[in-house]
C-alpha cells in the first residue's frame, strides 16, 4: 500500500505526514502539494514530494501516479472547492487510487445550516459515485479556532460575544484529527466507515471563555446576541458577505445540536485520549495573556 497525502504543506496534511512516518517507510508516502519547497525536511528523509494543483488537473496524473490509497483534505474556498475536489477524486481514479480518506466535517447532514456543509454534502455525493473505497473522517470543531482566532481578540475586549447562546461542541485538536488520519491510512479495514473525530468533552463558548479566563489570568466574559445583531455587528466591521454567512450560520447550526457528537475514536484509533482544549490554551498561554 503507497499512500499519497495531498495537500500536503497544510496544517492538516502535515501533521498527518508526521505521524504516518511513525507508522510506515518514507518508501511508502508520497506528499503531493503545490509547494514543494515548504516540504523539503520531508524529501531530505526520503520521502516523495511531487507538485500537484487541483486546479491543475493535468498536473494530477503524475503526482498521484503509484498511489494506492490518498488523503483528500477538503480544500477552503467554498463552492469553487467541490470542482477542485471532483479534480482530484477523478485523478486519483485515473491513476489508480482505489482507496480514498476524505476528511469531512462532523456538522455534515443535509438538515443543517452551516454554509460550509453544502460543499461536503456534493463531495460525499461523487466520492460515493465514484466507484473507489471511501472512508470519511467528519472531523470535529478545531480547538485551534476559539484559541487562536476567537478568544485574543475577545480576551483583549474583555468579552467574547457570538450567536451560540450556550449550545455546546466537542472541540478537537487538529494534531489529533492528523494523528486519527494517519492511523487510517497506515492501517486495513476502515474502507466503507465513517468516523466522527471530536474532542473529549462538550463545551459552549462561555466554558471556553471561562476556561481561557483562568489559563490566561485575564478574566473575559461571555455574551450571545441575536443572529441579526451578529450578522449587523460584522458587516459593521467590515467583515466580507461569505464569512459573514459562516460566522453566523456556525452560531445556528451550533444551537441546533450539530457540534455535538461526542465520541472516542481518537482514542480508538490511536491508542490515546484525545487532548482536551486547555492543554492548546497552555501552549498557546502567551498569545492569551498578552491580546
Ligand atoms: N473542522 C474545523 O473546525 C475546520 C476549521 C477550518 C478548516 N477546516 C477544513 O480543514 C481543512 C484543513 O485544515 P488546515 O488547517 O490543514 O488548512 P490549511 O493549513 O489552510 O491547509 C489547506 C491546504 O489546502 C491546500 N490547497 C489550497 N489550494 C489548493 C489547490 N488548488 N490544490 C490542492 N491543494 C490546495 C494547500 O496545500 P498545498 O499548499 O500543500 O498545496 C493548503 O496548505 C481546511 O481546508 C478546511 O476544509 C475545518
Amino acid at each position: 500500500m503507497r499512500i499519497a497525502i495531498a495537500s500536503a504543506s497544510g496544517a492538516l496534511a502535515k501533521a498527518t505526514a508526521v505521524y504516518a512516518l511513525e507508522r510506515t517507510s518514507a518508501d511508502d508516502v508520497i506528499l503531493v502539494t503545490r509547494n514543494p519547497g515548504a516540504l523539503a525536511e520531508f524529501a531530505r528523509r526520503g520521502v516523495t514530494v511531487r507538485y500537484g494543483d487541483y486546479d491543475e488537473p493535468e498536473s494530477l496524473p503524475a503526482a498521484f501516479e503509484g498511489a494506492t490509497r490518498l488523503l483528500l483534505v477538503s480544500l477552503h474556498e467554498l463552492g469553487h472547492r467541490v470542482t477542485q475536489h471532483r479534480n482530484a477524486v477523478e485523478a486519483a481514479a485515473a491513476a489508480g487510487v482505489r482507496h480514498i480518506v476524505y476528511t469531512s466535517y462532523i456538522m455534515v447532514d443535509p438538515a443543517c445550516p452551516s454554509t460550509v456543509v453544502p460543499d461536503h454534502l456534493r463531495t460525499h455525493e461523487l466520492l460515493d459515485a465514484s466507484g473507489l473505497d471511501v472512508t470519511y473522517l467528519r472531523n470535529g470543531l478545531y480547538a485551534e479556532t476559539p484559541v487562536t482566532q476567537i478568544l485574543p481578540p475577545a480576551i483583549a475586549r474583555g468579552t467574547l460575544v457570538d450567536n451560540t447562546d450556550h449550545a455546546k461542541g466537542a472541540f478537537v485538536h487538529r494534531d489529533d484529527c492528523a494523528a486519527v488520519a494517519a492511523a487510517v491510512l497506515t492501517s486495513s479495514g476502515h474502507e466503507g466507515r465513517t468516523y466522527d473525530v471530536t474532542g473529549p468533552e462538550l463545551l459552549s463558548f462561555a466554558d471556553i471563555a471561562a476556561l481561557a479566563a483562568r489559563v490566561s489570568g485575564r478574566p473575559v466574559g461571555y455574551v450571545s446576541v441575536d443572529d441579526e445583531v451578529l450578522d449587523a455587528q460584522l458587516r459593521e466591521a467590515g467583515v466580507p458577505d461569505d464569512v459573514r454567512g459562516m460566522i453566523v450560520s456556525f452560531g445556528v447550526a451550533l444551537r441546533a445540536g450539530f457540534g455535538e457528537p461526542l465520541t472516542d475514536t481518537v482514542r480508538e484509533l490511536t491508542g490515546r485520549p484525545a487532548r482536551p482544549i486547555t492543554d492548546l490554551m497552555e501552549r498557546h498561554r502567551p498569545l492569551l495573556a498578552n491580546a
